[in-house]
């Protein structure tokens, strides 16, 4: 598939261990399918510079580096930062991985603030992270208690679960069952309003190759 516009996705929570990085490195793992890819590691713990190292995956780049190709993902620190307000102007889309849990509920507050200031809410993707027990009336209701405190903010209906293969990711490949569950979360936010429509066709398009590549194995 041929893209010709350069998308920039950002990955963000302002709570610390919410599955940024890992988000980051499956985005990466999926979209590398469909496109050249470059990560920015904003973090100044530079989780994902240290592991890359580790593992020999690509080297993160300055954002002054960044040149020409297909997707630019943005890793982030897990509190406000020099450029924030900038970046989430102008990239294309915004992917926040959330625990669900009546403090994480309280604490998302600053970012819908940070999101309503900047105008940026209708480029933001808000999933479930790590949810447990997502059939128990608990999980249903603080889901809904979400989408009522934090009005038109888009929530995933498909979650990612607690998952060993998905925690590893940043030194292994994705297993079939978490590939799937991102899958299906990609999938979904491409159906969202808003979504660029080269975002769109490359998360379908990513989708599809992987599903593909799996079945085949
Ligand atoms: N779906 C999941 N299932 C199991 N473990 C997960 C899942 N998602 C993330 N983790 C684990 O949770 C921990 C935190 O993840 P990660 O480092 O990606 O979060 P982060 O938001 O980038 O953290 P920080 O705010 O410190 O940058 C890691 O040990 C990771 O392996
Ligand atoms: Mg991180």
């Amino acid at each position: 598939m041929k893209i010709n516009e350069q998308s920039h996705i950002v990955v963000l929570s302002n709570a610390g261990g919410t599955g940024k990085s890992t988000t980051l490195e499956a985005l990466r793992q999926a979209l590398s399918r469909v496109g050249t890819v470059d990560i920015v590691d904003l973090d100044p713990q530079k989780t994902l510079t240290h592991t890359y190292k580790l593992t020999k995956k690509k080297r993160p780049l300055d954002p002054s580096e960044v040149k020409e190709g297909d997707f630019v993902i943005y890793d982030t620190p897990p509190f406000f930062f020099e450029y924030e307000k900038s970046l989430l102007k102008n990239c294309d889309i915004i992917l926040i991985p959330f625990k669900v849990g009546r403090k994480d509920l309280v604490a998302f507050r600053p970012l819908f603030d940070l999101l309503q200031e900047t105008k940026t809410l209708t480029k933001a993707c808000v999933f479930i992270n790590e949810a447990r027990k997502p059939h128990t009336n608990l999980f249903k209701y603080l889901r809904k208690l979400f989408l009522e405190i934090y009005d038109g903010v888009f929530l995933c209906e498909n979650e990612l679960s607690r998952l060993d293969s998905f925690a590893d990711i940043l030194y292994s490949d994705m297993t079939e069952k978490a590939l799937g569950q991102f899958l299906n979360i990609l999938k979904e936010i491409s159906e969202k309003k808003n979504v660029p429509q080269t975002i769109k066709k490359s998360f379908i398009e990513a989708s599809k190759i992987c599903y593909d590549k799996n079945r085949n194995k």
